[in-house]
């Protein structure tokens, strides 16, 4: 009879968890989360592996494993995030986040579990961390002595279930990897393009707003930027200025403007798609997305880039509809994955119901996208009323508007633009630990 003895041995411990896997397997039934658990496992194991971990143990919905240096763990759990927010940004069906603990001690290995009080602390902490976070206990950190150049942040004591001491902890930061930085002489699209004839005076408070999401959106955290005033007051400047700091920063940015007198389906979006097609080779065709057959009907010319396009299905209008804006949110989404983009929506007093309906749409679907969306209109013209119908729709979805940032110049004799940038519902908030990775290491951060 083999007996095997158990083996006491320093480890560093990590736990990680899908968040929320009841309520999402009761939402999206058995078929879809058994393969969002395999994708899950996949990523999950993956990141371990690459970092010298052996996973121990499969727990409900996440993974037990141990790792013979504390710089392996800490880099398997940023590796664990950045995949899981690659899956997510990649325009995957299903999204979900995952939570890390992470401690360090002496443990008791059997053939197959692993004991002990870092055993439980790992996964004391690992409760502990919202989704997106990592959290340590700060042992792990002295440990690991600086190795790799990970960011720590002390969240203090906690008190942790099970553990007679509170534990002093810290948080890993970790970043989003996005892969391109679009070259500085990439065109703006024509919307923008015009050169202005003066610098611009003023606006500091409203680019300030507009800025700041812009960041904040480049690390994943899409954001509504709304631009409203009387015709001439500078709305489109704004977006310009806007437009040249993301260039600047390497990301993409796609205009299109709606027309009182075309009245073109969907136009700032097939302005927008065109634009990013007639960049030719500087944008790859995979950055079409998944559905781009559907996207020649906004512009033909489509088909002649993407190779092997599946033809496109055709049916009642309301599914066409459907099919439309979900190819127009996979075009951005799986763009946004490898590049942060900025969408103007230019002159949105004039958009349709049909172009109105698909912003709405893409703001919805696109929460932890790289995305920012800025859209100016005239807050004078009769059509603002159609826009309101769509913030009200915001405004159901637990969107907040806060109330406007004023230039120190604002009078009544020099009115300012209106700018507001929506905050979203506090179930859509991504947690504080993913700081803005954008620009890349190496780019300026101003113009
Ligand atoms: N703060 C500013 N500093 C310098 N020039 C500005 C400023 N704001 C606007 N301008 C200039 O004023 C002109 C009108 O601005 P812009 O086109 O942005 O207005 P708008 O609000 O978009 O108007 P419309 O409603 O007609 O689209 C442009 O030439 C723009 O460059
Ligand atoms: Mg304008």
């Amino acid at each position: 009879m083999a007996v095997t003895a158990d083996r006491i041995d320093t480890a560093t411990v990590l736990f990680t968890d899908l968040v929320g896997s009841t309520a999402l397997r009761s939402r999206i039934g058995e078929e879809a989360a058994d393969s969002l658990r395999v994708t899950h496992d996949q990523l999950v194991g993956d990141a371990i592996a690459g970092a010298r971990g052996i996973v121990v143990k499969h727990t409900g919905d996440g993974m037990m494993a141990t790792f013979p240096a504390a710089v392996d763990a800490v880099a398997a759990g940023i590796a664990i995030q950045q995949a899981v927010d690659g899956h997510n940004r990649r325009g995957a069906e299903e999204r979900f986040e995952v939570r890390v603990g992470i401690s360090v001690g002496d443990v008791t290995f059997t053939t197959d579990d692993c004991f002990g009080l870092p055993v439980i602390e790992a996964q004391r902490l690992e409760a502990a961390a919202e989704g997106g976070q990592i959290l340590c206990a700060e042992i792990v950190r002295h440990l690991a002595r600086g190795r790799g150049g990970y960011e720590f942040v002390s969240i203090g004591d906690l008190d942790l279930k099970g553990i007679p001491d509170p534990v002093p902890a810290v948080e890993v930061r970790w970043e989003p990897v996005v892969q391109v930085a679009m070259p500085r002489e990439t065109p703006l699209p024509p919307v923008l393009a015009r050169p202005p004839g003066f610098d611009l005076a003023g606006r500091q408070p409203e680019l300030d707003v507009l800025l700041d999401a812009w960041k904040d959106s480049a690390a994943g955290r899409r954001k509504v930027v709304l631009l409203s005033g009387e015709p001439g007051i500078g709305k489109t400047r704004l977006a310009t200025e806007t437009a040249l700091v993301a260039r600047h920063h390497g990301g993409l940015v796609l205009a299109g403007r709606c027309d009182e007198e075309l009245e073109l389906p969907f136009q700032p979006f097939a302005e927008a798609l065109r634009f990013q097609l007639e960049l030719g080779d500087e944008v790859p065709s995979e950055w079409f997305g998944s559905l781009a057959s559907e996207l020649v009907r906004l512009v033909p010319e489509l088909a002649d880039r993407v190779p092997g396009l599946a033809p496109r299905l055709s049916g009642d209008p309301d599914a066409e509809r459907m099919r439309l804006f979900e190819a127009v949110t996979s075009w951005l989404r799986t763009t946004a994955a490898s590049v942060p983009v900025l969408l103007v929506l230019d002159d949105l007093h004039w958009a349709d119901r049909p172009t109105l309906l698909l912003l709405r749409h893409l703001v919805h679907e696109t929460a932890h996208d790289a995305v920012c969306i800025v859209g100016t209109y005239r807050s004078t013209a009769r059509t603002a009323r159609r826009l309101s119908t769509t913030k009200r729709g915001w405004h159901r979805a637990g969107f907040r508007q806060p109330s406007q940032r004023r230039s120190p110049e604002s009078s009544r004799s020099c009115p300012n633009p209106h700018v507001s940038s929506w905050k979203e519902p506090r179930w859509q908030a991504i947690p504080s630990s993913r700081s803005s990775q954008w620009p890349p290491p190496g780019c300026p951060r101003s113009r």
